[in-house]
């Protein structure tokens, strides 16, 4: 089977589930303990069966691995532990096959510290081409001993570094806005931005059909590098005021990208260029202005984390779904809906852990995939994984050390899947359990892909289910559902276009249907012809 056309004239981004795959920890297919491209490979049927539509696989580039894979040595060739670029290939062919379309991530923001750029910046002079790619900046203070402003990295810490200078004794600072092994470049320079065209061409040539643009937000910092000011650093994510967010060069630049993804000619089994999608990765959290970075000619989808960030409250859900829906529509583009990533608490500790957090996460999936726009999945969110503990000496996210172990970081979302048996690494490789790079807890025998197969109330069944009566009926290409529901927000219902209409009970009392409401599916089973408490049942309304 190749890569089916679209079949109508709705791009099939707009409404497409895609499924997020972090490799390191998907499986692993020649037994040292690290998932790998082959290991993935092997076990994509699952994502066909599962019934998305596409898969983002993470970073899989050579990194020295201070950030997870974010931190690139070589934007253009794969990691060796991860596998050879023919390995790569073969996931693209086998995807294709399963009518999955491929999207990999593209980070533009930094490099490696290990990256040749950086390795020749710092064998360079202050004030030499070589550094010009980077942002290098004396230090304040008499003898520069202090960082040239007050911006803060996002994993804590000043976001500059110190390099010697070239003859001995400290020299210049350089930033960083994640941890000091992440250089963020110059995108003002013309090799940065020349660099990147030819790294989109590259894997377009390989035939990847999109891309997920890390930190979209912050590639251009204000002129003159000016500080943030005394307590802007108090709520970093959400300060879209920071002099290193949302600058207006960004727009330019993505349209572009943009141009170059609809002219760019495709090999055999990649969508067509007009079809290629980019989405943003910007913690953007005025929807007016994250709309900005999907308006006409420039991305596609802009993940909405409004929603994975929203508590499980039917007022601020409702907020947050009307809000989002509303400033995606003033530009024509979908909403992207997210409840989990690689860098979130997992849904179901999020919503309360235990059984309570696996009912709302039920119940919240089912209100997600109901809704509008495009989907993204995050790998063990349709097994119902909770966040894993990994013990101290475990932990590698840059959080831990940064933060002065204050904050565990996002490790917890990041440990191996599991695929069968009772006991760990539960299939994810042949490697012993102590072998593999992060331990998985020991209670997961349940959760299981082989173990929910055969479930019907399984996290897994729900999902399946979900999914193709989702994709039996589309939502209207420029759908905008009116929400209704009580003032107190005690129950939230909408209809997806004519075929579905969803109803989610955030309150503690049943909530009645109306008589002759055909039940397709519920996150919880009903009580007669009631939802029960932190439930979404999907119905087909009588005529
Ligand atoms: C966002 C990525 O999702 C995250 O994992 C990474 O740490 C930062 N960007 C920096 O690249």
């Amino acid at each position: 089977m190749s890569t089916p056309e679209p079949e109508s004239g709705t791009p099939w981004w707009r409404d497409a589930v895609c499924y997020e795959v972090y490799p390191r920890s998907f499986a692993d297919g020649n037994g040292d303990g690290v998932g790998d491209l082959p290991g993935v490979t092997a076990r994509l049927d699952h994502l066909g069966r599962l019934g998305v539509d596409a898969v983002w696989i993470t970073p899989f580039y050579p990194s020295p691995l201070a950030d997870g894979g974010y931190d690139i040595a070589d934007h253009t060739a794969v990691a060796p532990d991860l596998g050879t670029e023919a390995d790569f290939d073969a996931f693209v062919a086998r995807a294709h096959d399963l009518g999955l379309r491929v999207l990999i991530d593209l980070v533009p923001n930094h490099t490696s510290d290990a990256h040749p750029w950086f390795r020749e910046a710092l064998a360079s002079a202050p004030g030499s081409a070589a550094r010009s790619r980077y942002l290098f900046r004396p230090g304040r203070g008499a003898n520069g001993e202090l960082p040239p402003n007050d911006w803060q990295s996002a994993f804590g810490g000043p976001a500059w570094t110190r390099v010697p200078a070239p003859g001995g004794g400290p020299g210049e600072w350089y930033l960083h806005l994640h941890a000091p092994e992440q250089p963020d470049l110059d995108w003002r320079h013309p090799e940065v931005v020349a660099d990147f065209e030819r790294i989109l061409r590259h894997w377009l040539d390989r035939g990847v059909d999109g891309f997920r643009v890390d930190v979209a937000h912050t590639l251009f910092k204000a002129p003159g590098l000016p500080d943030a000011g005394p307590g802007q650093h108090q709520d970093i994510l959400r300060n879209h005021l920071m002099p290193y967010y949302d600058q207006e060069e960004l727009h330019p630049l993505f349209r572009t990208w943009r141009r170059l993804l609809d002219t760019h000619p495709a090999p055999p089994g990649a969508v067509p260029p007009g079809q290629r999608v980019m989405v943003a990765e910007a913690a953007v959290f005025d929807p007016a202005r994250l709309a900005r970075y999907v308006s006409p000619g420039e991305m596609q989808q802009a993940f909405n984390f409004a929603f994975l960030e929203c508590p499980w409250d039917g007022t601020e859900m409702r907020g947050v779904v009307e809000r989002s829906v509303a400033s995606m529509r003033a530009v024509g583009a979908p909403v992207t809906w997210v409840a989990s990533s690689h860098d979130a608490i997992r849904p179901v500790t999020r919503y309360g852990g235990g059984a309570l957090g696996l009912r709302r996460a039920r119940a919240a999936a089912l209100l997600m995939l109901a809704l509008p726009g495009a989907a993204y999945l995050y790998q063990g969110e349709e097994l119902g994984l909770p966040q894993a503990h990994v013990p101290d000496d475990r932990l590698r996210d840059p959080l831990w050390e940064r933060s002065g172990h204050r904050e565990r970081g996002r490790d917890g979302c990041r440990v191996p899947l599991p695929w069968e048996g009772t006991a760990a690494p539960y299939g994810f490789s042949t490697a012993t359990a102590d072998d593999c790079w992060f331990p998985q807890p020991g209670d997961w025998a349940d959760l299981t892909v082989e173990a929910q197969e055969d479930d019907p109330a399984s996290m897994l069944a729900l999902y399946r289910s979900a999914l193709r009566l989702r994709h039996a009926a589309p939502a209207p290409a420029d759908a905008a559902p009116v929400t209704e529901g009580p003032a107190d927000g005690s129950w939230l219902a909408f209809d997806r276009g004519p075929g579905l209409r969803c109803l989610t009970n955030f309150g503690p009392d049943p909530v009645p249907l109306a008589a002759g409401d055909e039940i397709l599916l519920a996150s919880t089973p009903l009580e007669g012809r009631a939802v029960p408490a932190d439930t979404t049942v999907w119905l087909r309304r009588s005529s």
